[in-house]
């Protein structure tokens, strides 16, 4: 179930999802298109198992690594303040080839978002003329309302298990306060009496005390500590923050192969444009000042581990700058200068543009974090030495991989580099099949 089902993802993943599932093909100007799932790290990318009985390396689809929920089987539900159905929302958001809308409307056309939680301070104003399709209420019954709108779609459309995803527009930060949001108890307390509580924390709370997931695919604080504490309690999976998509991924990657390869980045400028309704909240300083946070610590974990290039303390210059620009539409441009300090004084700078649609990037994304945390709800461990499993912790880390600001539970390392994510997943389900990590020695070749 989506929050912001409405919106460009919610309807972008929702459309692909059913072109696959439909085999659907569709004429473009350079020719045909066939649905696919390109960008999805389970569906379209492959991993090594080891030398086969030739000595040659055997490749197999990720998702073939252990039994998963294929996405063509997910049934999509949701929300959104937006009342319009799919189909249109789908025509509005003008990310799909104009011939694959025509094939999809009839399929789209009856899916109409739930009413949603609008509390309009958390918002960028510009957003209000959208929001006709809104919950009234006191808070506390407006979260009994979205539970039993779980409820409702559980029974209605059979599905085993209901995953709820944060995917609506990006909120402030919430102030964090103590005796309102610190516990979890004092957070249910504030919800009956109407204190700071924004809607992406209500709709956290009411997916935990359903019994389902929640992931939070945007900025914003939406786990306060009351809301990690009554996950832990109710040991309910959360997993945030934020779609790690499109800079923030390149980021990732390029600042880990710099300073691993013992290069020192002494400045990263990051400037992006896009026009869709996304760009339009993040026009608004509150909702920008939470994608900068977001997208500002991505370095730190990589910085933190080269004492050599960086005394204690000592950062790489970071800037984020944000601009709407409605002409381009869903089709972000990104352009990154990372300047960096090579031998003996000598200064490297590399440029980069990135144009593409940011909806087309985040919905494999969508998919990936939903998969993996309902194969994870299948996962236990038992640690050497012990007599019982363990499930993973509610705070699922193994996410990071497909997050920008990723959350951790109290204490674990904040792991943001690209390759120690992807091996993390990786080797924790080479792990569930009893094969040993992947560790890339091939000694077998190395030697006399
Ligand atoms: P969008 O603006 O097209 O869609 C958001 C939808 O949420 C809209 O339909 C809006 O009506 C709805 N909405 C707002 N408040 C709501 C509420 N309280 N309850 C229910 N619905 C509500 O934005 P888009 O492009 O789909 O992005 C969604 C979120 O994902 C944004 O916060 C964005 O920052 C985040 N994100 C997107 C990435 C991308 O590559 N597209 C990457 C990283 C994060």
């Amino acid at each position: 179930m989506l929050v912001g089902w409405g919106g460009n993802n919610g309807t972008t993943v929702t459309a692909a999802v059913l072109a696959n599932r439909l085999g659907l093909t569709w004429k473009t100007k350079t020719g045909e298109q066939k649905a696919n799932y390109y960008g999805s790290l389970f569906q379209s990318s492959t991993v090594c198992l080891g030398p086969g009985p030739d000595g040659k390396e055997v490749n197999i689809p990720f998702r073939d690594l252990l039994p998963m929920v294929h996405p063509n089987d997910i049934v999509f539900d949701g929300w959104d303040i937006s009342s319009m159905d799919l189909g249109s929302a789908m025509e509005r958001a003008e990310v799909l080839d104009w011939s694959l809308q025509e094939k999809l409307r009839p399929h789209m056309n009856y899916l109409r978002p739930r009413a949603s939680i609008y509390i309009p301070e958390f918002i960028a104003a510009n957003q209000a003329g959208r929001a006709d399709n809104v919950l009234k209420g006191t808070m506390a019954e407006q979260v009994e309302q979205i539970r039993a709108d779980i409820q409702d779609f559980r029974h209605s459309s059979g599905v085993e298990k209901v995953i709820v995803l944060w995917t609506a527009n990006t909120e402030r930060f919430c102030d964090l306060t103590a005796g309102v949001n610190d516990t979890a108890k004092n957070l249910l307390a504030a919800i009956q009496s109407g204190g700071e509580v924004s809607p992406s924390t209500l709709f956290a709370v009411a997916s935990i005390l359903e019994g389902c997931a929640y992931i939070n695919g945007s900025p914003q604080n939406t786990f306060v500590p009351g809301a990690i504490e009554l996950a832990v309690e109710r040991n309910v999976f959360i997993a945030g923050d934020d779609f790690k998509s499109g800079q923030t991924k390149i980021k990732s990657v390029l600042v880990d192969f710099l300073i691993s390869a013992g290069i020192k980045p002494t400045s990263i400028v990051s400037y992006n444009h896009l026009g869709n309704n996304d760009g339009m909240n993040l026009s608004a300083p509150q909702q920008f000042r939470s994608k900068e946070i977001s997208k500002s610590n991505v370095v730190d974990d990589m910085v933190n581990s080269n004492p050599i290039l960086y005394h204690k303390g000592e950062k790489p210059d970071h800037c984020v700058v944000i601009k709407y620009v409605p002409y381009v539409g869903d089709s972000k441009r990104a352009m990154d200068e990372y300047t960096s300090e090579i031998m003996m004084g000598g200064t490297n700078t590399i440029a980069m543009h990135n144009t593409c649609e940011d909806s087309l990037l985040a919905s494999p994304i969508i998919l990936d974090l939903v998969l993996l945390t309902e194969l994870c709800q299948r996962v236990c461990v038992r640690p050497q030495g012990s007599e019982t499993f363990q499930s993973f912790h509610s705070v699922l880390a193994i996410l990071s991989f497909m997050c920008k600001a990723p959350l951790v539970p109290p204490g674990a390392p904040l792991v943001n580099a690209y390759f120690r994510q992807r091996a993390c997943i990786e080797n924790i389900m080479r792990a569930c099949l009893g094969l040993p990590p992947q560790n890339h020695m091939h000694l077998e070749h190395k030697l006399q």
